[in-house]
């Protein structure tokens, strides 16, 4: 697998995904995608609304405000509720999630010598090697093995441990301000005027908007449970640890579906298995690999109140297993919320039973930027041609940034410049195609290999004697000659 650290590199020096504000010295958090991520991001997205929207017939759009009413965001609990456990270093300034920084009492022989205090993440079992021999050292007991070393987050610590642990940029006790919650919504102000009425919040998720527009589509559309409400945007959540390139920034993407259903305790348990079926099956369409692929069922003590079950599909990404998708069941605690804040009546009639309620929902909910992530992270691949390294993305034809890359043989020779932009034009008319003459041709190649471009087409000088074309494939690096109508047939066969 490749690292974060060589694929972070890969995505800047290939213009996929830079560090926003960059010329700035970046902005922590914040990405910008470039002409080749741009094109991937939206490809994902695209494939995404075409299957999950316009291939079925029980789920629509919407394309809700970032910004919504404040008091949407007080029904649905995030403004008293989004928060996590922050912890400040009062010496560096360092600010960590308390659920992500460990500390571990360490003893010798039952005797406590201190605590030490890691963060998470790759490093976190060196780091607590290099702090237990620190540690051993001062108490003038490096030979000395320690006792069995428990490590818990901070947000486990007692009151009266917390003096003793000490700051993870420090090491000294007492550095570290004790956990308090921080809420990781934006707040902005609207109007012209600020002031306490004016503030409004970001969206951290783009499922309220679904939720506060539901009998609006009940009303315009001629939908019947089960259905679902489908929608792709922005998201803004003020991590207080943004961390692993794009996994956890600031400002994301999500797509979100909200499936609504009958407010029955039989139906959703089912609905719920098909909908995990669904999204992995998905997944493994896009091409994640399916041996870093798992679920995550949560355990009921783990679920928020108001969910009644949730599983998260996982990819293993270079620093480890993570949620990429999350599948809950929300029961109809935001509808209710809703309606009770807004005191609008959000119930749907049903038919059939003559009745109405408010119903049920599943919510499959993925991050734009963790599914590009995990593709990038699935389809990176290095081989060997003729004794040299090749850099290969290895990702499906659909997904792919350009679909094709047009090359006349040699640059200086006008007749296959002509042709091979004549042809370049045709093709870019219905794929996205590049068109490139320098270098040698073994070098073009590797070049459209590295940003996953899945067929180029050589322009020599049989082409213009009998109008064929070498097309050569990425992953096979077969070449097989081609006329343009088959050529065209070929690319619609296999971006269909
Ligand atoms: N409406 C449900 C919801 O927002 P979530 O688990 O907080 O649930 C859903 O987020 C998905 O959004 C996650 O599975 C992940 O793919 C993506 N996501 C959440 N926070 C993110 C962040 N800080 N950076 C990138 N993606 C994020």
């Amino acid at each position: 697998m490749v690292s974060m650290k060589d694929l972070v590199a890969f995505c800047k020096r290939k213009g996929l995904i830079f560090p926003s504000s960059d010329i700035y010295g970046g902005l922590n958090g914040f990405f910008d995608y470039g002409p080749l991520g741009t094109e991937l991001k939206r490809n994902v997205k695209n494939l995404w609304w075409k299957n999950m929207v316009q291939d079925r017939e029980d789920i629509v759009g919407l394309d809700s405000a970032v910004i919504l009413h404040p008091n949407v965001w007080k029904a649905s609990g995030h403004v008293d509720g989004f928060s996590d456990p922050m912890v400040d270093c009062k010496v560096t300034k360092a600010r960590y999630r308390a659920d992500q920084v460990f500390y571990a009492p360490i003893a010798v022989a039952g005797k406590l010598l201190g605590c030490i205090c890691v963060t998470d993440g790759e490093e976190r079992d060196a780091d607590v090697a290099k702090k237990v021999k620190a540690l051993l050292k001062a108490h003038n007991c490096s030979q000395e093995k320690p006792d069995e070393i428990h490590l818990k987050p901070l947000t486990e610590a007692k009151p009266e441990e917390f003096a003793l642990i000490p700051s993870p940029a420090t090491d000294k006790p007492g550095d570290l301000t004790p956990p308090r919650e921080f809420n990781l919504m934006f707040q902005t102000q609207v109007g012209a005027v600020a002031s306490e009425a004016g503030v409004a919040y970001l969206r951290p998720e783009t499922a309220q908007g679904i939720f506060i527009n539901f009998k609006n589509v009940v009303d315009s559309t001629r939908v019947k449970l089960p259905f679902g409400i489908a929608q792709i945007g922005k998201a803004f959540r003020n991590e207080i640890t943004p961390r692993n390139f794009t996994f956890r920034s600031r400002e994301f993407e999500q797509m979100e579906i909200e499936y609504f259903l009958p407010a029955n305790e039989t139906l959703w348990p089912n609905l719920h298995q098909k909908w995990i079926e669904e999204r992995y099956q998905w997944h493994l369409s896009i091409g994640l690999r399916k041996e870093w692929l798992s679920f995550d069922v949560h355990e009921k003590k783990d679920l928020a109140h108001y969910a009644k079950a949730c599983t998260d599909i996982m990819f293993r990404y270079p620093f480890g297993v993570q949620e990429l998708e999350g599948i809950a069941v929300r029961g109809n605690f935001d509808l209710t919320q809703h309606q009770s804040f807004s005191g609008k009546p959000l119930e749907y009639f049903d038919e059939t039973l003559k009745t109405k309620y408010l119903p049920y929902v599943v919510e499959p909910s993925v991050g734009v930027d963790r599914t590009v992530l995990a593709l990038l992270v699935s389809a990176y691949d290095e081989d060997e041609v003729n004794g040299e390294k090749r850099v290969v993305l290895r990702l499906k034809p659909k997904l792919a940034p350009i679909k094709a890359a047009v090359f006349p043989l040699v640059k200086n020779k006008p007749e296959l410049v002509e042709k091979a932009r004549e042809l370049f034009s045709r093709l870019q008319k219905r794929w996205y195609t590049a068109y490139d003459e320098t270098g040698a041709v073994g070098r073009r190649y590797r070049r459209m290999d590295e940003i996953g471009t899945p067929w180029c087409v050589t322009v020599d000088f049989d082409s213009l004697d009998d109008d064929t074309y070498t097309l050569r494939d990425r992953d096979t690096m077969q070449q097989t000659r081609l006329s343009e109508a088959e050529l065209t047939a070929f690319f619609e066969k296999q971006l269909q």
